[in-house]
């Protein structure tokens, strides 16, 4: 059936066309966007279509999360409560969530990540990537691919998260890189490394991302969180969609990301749980980098899924425009997980764009209760979000 969106008072195409005032948006059958523009240019082949009325409310991309860690049971709050009293964030707190997730049924993960998901529309989210990485052996990872793959748009094999207690470092790595990775792979994506002290170093990082790319998977990395390091410079190198957390980076690093394909995913609700300095989302911008802002939800550094609260630091923390965190958090994620539009509203695999609100994209749509869009950080952490549409169908409101 064939909708046609009324009454829009500002319309955030994140495109060409840019914000249009006193608009409608037509979503096809199929889901994808038929036309934009002002409501009194709507062609009258639209007369009499479905007509919803927004009263007034302003229209944005739905958000696209391009970094979560969804899989997961169990909570981190004494370790969070520790960190706010003084205590530095290291990454060994991984291996009580992997406890806590092993010891899960399937069921129960299931069941944690669909909710996970619905919290995530109300705030806004039309798109979901997700990783495994609280598993971190074959059984319980290929178990957490499976389950994400169930309610997430992509999924990405973080193995290399952490070395559980017990294990030898060097073994480890060659199971993620070989036996773990083959049973995997059928199931995701994408092959992440958390490529920092603590965690794993460049050549593991290395061993681990080559042999996902030789699978036929994409690179992501978790680089320069904690300290400055070699996780950016091997992203660029290695041709990944994006690299993440990039808090300490050397001004090599942001000319390497400049002259890439690579984006520089912002996490800012991370950075704020885990006391590090902001990503510097002004600079990378200003030097010609694609950024892009995701909620990084996960028990140990952000456990929130609200991308509104991350625009809204973005934009009053790391001194990003209103424009930029919103293109950030909506073209910027696409872009991030290759699913922005080539070529008519489709991405380089022929699917319907994320991101943008353009013809043949989809019609994943986030109506704000507000009339202004600018709202998000006028009026921080004031309920924000009105409906969230996707593919046209309304999901939350
Ligand atoms: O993206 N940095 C690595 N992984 C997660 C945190 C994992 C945890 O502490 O549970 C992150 O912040």
């Amino acid at each position: 059936m064939t909708t046609v969106f009324t009454n829009i008072s500002e319309l955030r195409t994140v495109a060409e066309a840019g914000t249009i005032n006193d608009a409608a948006l037509v979503a096809a059958d199929d889901g994808t966007i038929a036309w934009v523009g002002t409501a009194d240019a709507l062609p009258t082949e639209y007369a009499d279509a479905e007509q919803i009325d927004l009263g007034g409310r302003a229209v944005l991309p739905g958000w696209v999360d391009s970094h979560t860690h969804m899989v997961f049971d169990g909570n981190r709050a004494e370790e969070f409560e520790a960190r706010m009293a003084g205590e530095d964030y290291a990454a060994g707190g991984i291996a009580v969530t992997m406890d806590a997730t092993r010891s899960a049924s399937e069921e129960r993960l299931k069941e944690l990540v669909r909710d996970r998901v619905a919290a995530g529309r109300a705030g806004g989210t039309t798109t979901f990537e997700t990783k495994t990485g609280y598993g971190l052996n074959v059984e319980s990872e290929v178990q957490a691919a499976k389950v994400a793959s169930e309610f997430v748009d992509d999924v990405t094999f973080l193995g290399a998260h952490l070395v559980p207690p017990g294990a030898d470092e060097a073994e480890y790595v060659e199971e993620v890189a070989g036996p773990m990775l083959e049973a995997v792979a059928p199931h995701v994506q994408w092959i992440d490394v958390f490529c920092e002290r603590g965690a794993f170093n460049e050549e593991e990082s290395r061993r681990v991302l080559e042999a996902g790319k030789e699978k036929g998977l994409g690179v992501r990395v978790h680089g320069n969180q904690l300290g400055e390091g070699p996780g950016v410079a091997l992203a660029v190198e290695l041709g990944a969609a994006s690299v993440d957390h990039v808090n300490y980076l050397s001004e090599e690093d942001i000319a390497k990301l400049a002259g890439s394909e690579t984006v520089a995913t912002m996490l800012p609700a991370c950075d704020l749980s885990t006391r590090q300095p902001l990503a510097p989302g002004r600079k990378l911008i200003d030097a010609g980098v694609t950024v892009a802002i995701a909620s990084n939800l996960n028990p140990g550094t952000s456990y929130t899924s609200s991308m509104n609260y991350c625009v809204t630091t973005a934009v009053l923390q790391q001194h990003l425009t209103l424009d930029e965190a919103i293109e950030a958090a909506t073209l910027g994620g696409a872009k991030a997980l290759r699913r922005h539009a080539v070529d008519g509203g489709k991405d380089a695999q022929g699917r319907p764009a994320k991101g943008q609100l353009v013809v043949g994209a989809a019609a994943d749509l986030h109506v704000l209760d507000a009339d202004n869009a600018i709202n998000l950080a006028y009026r921080p952490g004031m309920p924000a979000t009105y409906q969230t549409y996707l593919a046209g169908k309304k999901v939350h409101g």
